[in-house]
């Protein structure tokens, strides 16, 4: 076995026990607030670490459904009966010349509510994106403003594009609504005309429902015109038109691609349907499907969705209630069952070859997202190799950063290269088995993340050449300390053999290196897919509601020591933002640099001592392997504590924070340029520099608070970092109240139990006085417990 990442590498070993120690205690922190009873805040569908996949967009159209007012079928009533029918007609009537209707019909200049006479006809002229809605619902009231605005700024180009924005009131409607089986308000739904198959000639009359707008989309004039843009095109170059590539699967079929034996990925549906069910809503273009409430927009996502995929996978789709033991057998059991409430579900097969054939899909049913994500499941796949010439194609990869702000594009691309990197003379194939782990892993990550295999050696030169260049970069403060680079700083995390995992990440220093010691640290799956899911973070990502479970995690205990920073940036200015990112930037390797180099320091001290092991080791003649393992065993994990994360939120997207799940902070209470820092387990947070002014996105106002709450020594000044709880009722006035309710229940019972005693013993003291006083004025004058008894005595 080789060891790498260091020029003479076995001199360098001899100087490890600097770098390693027994884990020195963790300094508690100043001002923090110990708690009690951690249970009242746990986040319970966070998806484990190695399992990282969107918790709740599991396909079932809960997606978003905090955006979409549910119409009450969704609850309760059978999946068949129409819609709303016309049931709140009279109380829209007896509205009528009231708020909604006046202020999103006679003053607008849009267009009149499409009904069931003139539907067809109108949106088999052109390509339609039709709003249907209540003027009830919130959600939908909240939308009207924003639809007028990408109408009227949008009008033009429509007429030119051939393409129109219609509404339908689904109250005054309710006949067309239940035909279209809209099941919630706002539905936004695409229309195009129908073609003849053979003549391609436009059916006059028909129109069939060809997609969605997506669930993840917010909902803004921008994203609206964007998306009627894209539709145009879409329609333009016939891919709408086309008829679905999907082929439907029997048994047979399904099984070979079960077991991995096509050339071919596969990306199969799974109906709760049968064949018949399945073919009558493709000739129709009706819903025929029963129980399930999301099978027909599904449907025609898929049916696009395959015309898209055709040069990267086969596409099939296979119905459980006619192949029910199949299904069962894959674990669709739900989709098997007809009267069964259930979804369609997806997932990917890829040729045995890969080493891993079936992986499910997890994310919103949406044609951007899947397309997406099959695309880079299907370029891991490959496990292509790459060189250090060709990183630097594929990603932002940086061996040195300017002291200045970058170029960015905004939203940040922030991809994220795992490195299998390995010597091609060693490397074993028990050694390559974890590929497909590894491909496992970087599918199921919420982030950019990337798959490649590496054997050339200036890859790991880069590794070092970050490292050097690090140090540059943080010395951007002329008043500061100047920091140096330390050789066995270095080794303390980068040392390994190979093969070994590196992971890079854009327009960052910082790579993280797996640090194999021994044959088995590679066969570790369970070490290997915490270690990625440690590392997956970009340096610097933009918190989205999609994002929070894997920021803020109550799952594991001990998340007090690692904190996310988020700053409020706004992207609609792209002068201050690239500043805004750079600032980032710096705090982040700082705040990396300067944590590495506590822990280090702090181990040096313990060197001795270790020293004197790994000198004893080598006087028995153990193997430079052997003296790693014995040193590993001290290695504390101690680099990976106090981990902080850097993330921002866009305020010009604030809105969909609302209604953001586990999320407690509120956006308005913040501007532009405010930072924030938050525990991990979403429990504290500081949004006071160590002066006590607002903490902004500086890397000198961040670095000293981080740096009190990693050691409290760290920092000269007397001031401590002012913890505050994450959604206490308590102003700043009454901060010591987050104490109690920190505590949650037994804080609250706690104190009125204080109060309580409190008021009996006030009360027993004055009666004592009062006592005290009778007695001495010498007459037991009837006040008091004695006095009265003494009373009622006499009585
Ligand atoms: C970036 O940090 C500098 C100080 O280094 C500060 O003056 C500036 O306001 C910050 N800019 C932004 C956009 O946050």
């Amino acid at each position: 076995m080789k060891i790498s990442l260091s020029k003479g590498i076995i001199i360098p070993l001899l100087i490890l026990p600097l770098a390693l120690g027994t884990p020195a205690s963790i300094p508690k922190q100043e001002g923090e607030i110990v708690p009690v009873n951690d249970d009242s805040n746990t986040l319970k569908d966070t998806s484990s670490p190695g399992n990282v996949q969107d918790n709740h967009a599991n396909g079932n159209g809960n997606a978003n459904d905090n955006d979409n007012t549910k119409v009450q079928k969704h609850e309760s009533e059978p999946e068949s009966e129409p819609e709303p029918k016309s049931k709140p007609e009279s109380k829209a009537k007896a509205n009528e010349d009231e708020s909604q209707k006046e202020d999103t019909k006679p003053k607008s200049k849009l267009p009149p509510s499409l009904n069931i006479e003139n539907f067809d006809a109108i949106t088999s002229e052109k390509l339609s994106f039709v709003e249907f809605y209540s003027p009830y619902c919130h959600h939908c009231k909240a939308l009207a403003p924003i639809w007028e605005q990408a109408y009227l700024e949008f009008e033009e180009e429509a007429k030119s594009l051939n393409i129109q924005m219609r509404q339908v009131n689904c109250v005054e409607n309710g006949d067309l609504c239940g035909r279209e089986d809209i099941s919630y308000f706002p539905y936004l739904r695409l229309y195009a005309p129908e073609r003849d198959v053979k003549t391609g000639q436009i059916i006059p009359g028909k129109s069939k429902f060809v997609d969605t707008f997506p669930r993840s989309l917010v909902r803004t004039s921008e994203n609206f015109k964007k998306y009627l843009r894209k539709s145009v095109a879409e329609y333009d170059d016939g891919t709408i038109d086309m008829p679905s590539s999907s082929k439907l699967l029997d048994t047979d079929e399904m099984l070979n691609i079960l077991a991995g034996s096509k050339e071919e990925v596969y990306f199969v549906s799974f109906f709760p349907a049968t064949d018949e069910q399945y073919l009558k809503v493709d000739s129709t273009k009706k819903n025929h499907f029963s129980k399930c409430n999301d099978c027909f927009e599904y449907k025609q996502i898929w049916d696009r969705l395959s015309n898209h995929l055709q040069i990267i996978a086969k596409t099939g789709h296979f119905n459980c209630q006619s192949n029910p033991t199949l299904c069962k057998e894959l674990q669709l059991t739900e989709l098997t069952t007809p009267g069964v409430r259930a979804t369609p579900k997806f997932a990917v097969f890829l040729p045995k070859s890969t080493g891993r054939i079936r992986f499910d899909y997890k994310g919103e049913v949406s044609i951007d997202k899947m397309k997406q994500w099959i695309v880079r499941l299907f370029q891991n796949s490959q496990y292509e190799k790459i060189t250090a010439r060709t990183l630097g194609d594929v990603m932002s990869f940086r061996k040195s950063l300017p002291n200045e702000p970058l170029d960015s594009y905004y939203p940040l691309e922030n991809k994220i290269s795992v490195i299998f990197y390995f010597d091609e003379t060693t490397v074993s194939d028990e050694d390559k088995a974890i590929l497909p782990y590894l491909l496992d892993y970087v599918t199921y990550s919420p982030f950019n993340m990337y798959l490649y295999t590496a054997t050339h050696s200036q890859i790991e030169k880069g590794v070092l050449s970050q490292a050097e260049n690090l140090i540059n970069y943080v010395n951007y403060d002329p008043n500061e300390p100047r920091q140096r680079f330390h050789v066995e700083n270095y080794l303390s995390t980068t040392l390994t053999a190979k093969p070994t995992i590196l992971i890079f990440k854009d327009n960052t220093l910082i790579t993280n290196v797996y640090q194999n010691f021994a044959p088995e640290d590679m066969r570790d799956y369970k070490k290997i897919s915490k270690f990625i899911s440690d590392s997956q973070y970009p340096l610097y990502q933009e918190l989205t509601p999609e994002l929070i479970p894997y920021y803020f995690n109550t799952d594991i205990l001990d998340k007090r020591n690692e904190k996310v920073v988020v700053t409020f940036i706004d992207s609609t200015d792209a002068s201050k933002l690239n500043i805004a990112l750079y600032n980032m930037s710096l705090a982040a390797h700082e705040y990396h640099h300067l944590k590495k180099q506590y822990y280090f320091n702090k181990l040096s001290f313990s060197r001795e001592e270790k020293e004197a092991r790994v000198e004893k080791l080598k006087h028995q003649n153990a193997d430079s392997i052997e003296v790693i393992k014995e040193l590993r065993r001290e290695i504390p994990h101690l680099f990976n504590y106090n981990q902080v994360l850097f993330t921002f939120i866009d305020l010009s997207k604030k809105d969909q924070f609302e209604h953001a799940y586990k999320w407690k902070i509120d956006p308005d209470d913040y501007k532009v340029g405010d930072t924030i820092v938050i525990t991990k387990d979403n429990r504290y947070y500081w949004d006071q520099a160590i002066d006590g002014s607002q903490l902004t996105n500086n890397p000198s106002v961040i670095k000293p608070l981080l740096l009190s709450l990693l050691d409290n020594s760290l920092v000269t000044t007397q001031n401590h970092a002012i913890t505050k709880l994450v959604g206490s009722p308590y102003g700043s006035k009454l901060r010591f109240m987050d104490k109690i309710h920190d505590r949650g229940v037994i804080g609250y019972i706690g104190l009125f139990g204080f109060i309580y005693l409190m008021y009996i013993v006030i009360i027993r003291l004055s009666k004592k006085k009062r006592l005290f006083k009778s007695k001495s004025s010498g007459s037991a004058s009837g006040y008091g417990i004695i006095g009265n008894v003494q009373k009622k005595e006499k009585d």
